[in-house]
């Protein structure tokens, strides 16, 4: 297919009045104090930060969690995540906060265990397996254009939970061919409510007391834990029956992230990954395979249906290049893809990687002693004053070609960088642009009059309360 930048308008500077600015927590003047920065910090981490940190390059200081860094610099991105990453552990919190499901998965994990599971999973997120998914990724769309058929006309629907349903229906078709073994409804509740209760920031965690001491969320997450343990238990079993039937698992054509996991054997040992690994890898991949995509599907839903020019020149693409039939990759829809990483600027699915300096260190001028909690947010980092024209505009004229290579690789970083990149990041922009195209070319969402739309930070961010919309067939 070719791409369509030919045939199609691009916004100029003079209709920036017609662009819309979309929510998000004012920056304060001040910093918090220690209470009510704990009781920030559980609620919404979104509206800890200050005017400061959308305009300094790097933020040192101590606070009741510690001594914390803020690194917006790209060049001190930059150094963290690619040039001296081995220094950089992730943090405690990262691993208090989503250890309880996947502690032992390629998230969390450091060093030698790393390195192996990384090396056994890269073969599924090749360019050619990625490319090899497509029509699966396709069939799950139609799914989800059929569902919404269906729906009477000008229904009110959380695109929310559609997309989380969705994402999870095309990692089925793909990661996971032999299913998740359980209802996906109840899958995506489960998932919900863990990130809605292990996700929230714990004020223990964050004075750093010990783990024996009781922590509302996490006994609250437990149902969520028990439902995933019983899922996983059947994924497994099924997937060794599979295998006890010689699925000549190193041959790629085959390969899945279960077949994977449990013929991985170490080059020098030969040993493979542990029942424990296994099941933390496989946790892992749902959740941040399914609700990362879900979410920034839900936020590009949310931004165009406040911008009419830009869903009328994405409809218009749709319609011009995406005949009856075809499967769209992810550049050949170059006002789509813009439009969807414009929404990963303003709302990046991961608002903050945390990291943990293991020896002392320089970041540009500033001196790290071993310990510092170094947070690369890529919520700021994609708002900062210094790096963007107008931060809190949504401009997907930023990354139409000709803009985009412009664009410093360390001042957009919605998948991160360096060793630790998100493995899955061709997997979820081809997933993202197939999904919106065929939601473009069937549907058009209009606003929920009433509806207040209010981002939050758990886990990943996502929209206060679900995204309802406004459903109609186009
Ligand atoms: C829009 C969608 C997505 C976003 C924004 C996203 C974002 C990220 C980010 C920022 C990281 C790095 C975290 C850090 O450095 O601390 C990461 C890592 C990871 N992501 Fe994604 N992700 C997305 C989709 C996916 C998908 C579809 C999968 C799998 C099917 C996936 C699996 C992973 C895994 C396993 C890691 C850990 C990699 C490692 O440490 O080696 N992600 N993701």
């Amino acid at each position: 297919m070719a791409p369509a930048c030919g045939h199609v308008s691009y916004m100029t500077g003079k209709d920036t009045a017609l662009l819309h600015r979309p929510p998000a927590p004012e920056p304060r003047e001040k910093p918090l104090g220690a209470i009510s920065l704990l009781l920030a910090l559980r609620r919404n981490p979104l509206t800890t930060w200050t005017r400061a940190h959308f305009e300094e390059p790097i933020l040192h200081g101590e606070s009741i969690i510690g001594s914390v860094c803020v690194v917006n610099d790209p060049a001190g991105i930059r150094h963290v995540l690619v040039d001296n990453a081995a220094n950089y552990r992730k943090d405690d919190l990262t691993r208090r906060l989503l250890g309880p499901g996947l502690d032992g998965g390629l998230l969390l994990v450091e060093g030698d265990t790393w390195r192996m599971q990384r090396r056994v999973l890269a073969p599924l997120f090749t360019p050619r397996m990625t490319a090899r998914f497509r029509p699966a990724m396709a069939d799950a769309a139609q799914a989800l254009v059929a569902r919404w058929d269906r729906q009477r006309e000008g229904r009110r629907i959380d695109v929310a939970a559609e997309f989380s349903r969705v994402t999870l229906d095309v990692l089925e078709r793909t990661i996971f061919p032999q299913g998740l073994g359980r209802d996906p409804g109840a899958f995506i509740k489960a998932v919900t409510e863990y990130f809605d209760t292990a996700g929230r920031i714990d004020p223990l965690d964050l004075l750093g007391l010990p783990d024996w001491l009781p922590r509302l969320g996490r006994r609250r997450a437990a149902p969520a834990l028990a439902f995933f343990a019983d899922a996983v238990d059947a994924i497994i079993a099924k997937s060794r029956a599979s295998l006890a039937d010689d699925a000549s698992p190193h041959d790629s054509e085959r390969a899945d992230l279960l077949t994977l996991l449990l013929s991985a054997a170490d080059p020098e040992t030969g040993a493979g990954l542990s029942e424990h690994e296994v099941r933390a890898n496989i946790l892992t991949f749902i959740g941040a395979g399914h609700e990362t995509t879900a979410n920034a599907l839900t936020w590009t839903c949310y931004l165009l249906s406040q911008n009419p020019a830009w869903r009328a020149r994405a409809e218009r693409e749709v319609d011009e290049h995406l005949r009856d039939g075809e499967t769209p990759g992810p550049d050949d829809l170059p006002i789509v893809r813009a439009v969807l990483e414009e929404a990963l600027r303003l709302y990046p699915p991961a608002a903050s990687l945390t990291r943990e300096a293991i020896h002392a260190d320089k970041i540009g001028k500033e001196r790290i002693a071993p310990g510092t909690r170094i947070v690369v947010s890529p919520w700021i980092v994609h708002r900062h004053k210094r790096l963007w024209t107008d931060p809190g505009l949504f401009d997907p004229a930023r990354f139409l070609p000709g803009a985009r290579e412009k664009i410093d690789r360390f001042a957009y970083i919605p998948f991160g960088a360096g060793p630790r990149i998100c493995i899955g990041m061709g997997f979820a922009m081809q997933e993202a642009v197939i999904i919106m195209a065929n939601v473009l070319k069937n549907f058009r969402l209009d606003p929920a009059p009433g509806h207040i739309v209010e981002p939050v930070q758990r886990v990943t961010l996502r929209p206060k309360g679900g995204m309802p919309l406004i459903l109609h067939a186009r």
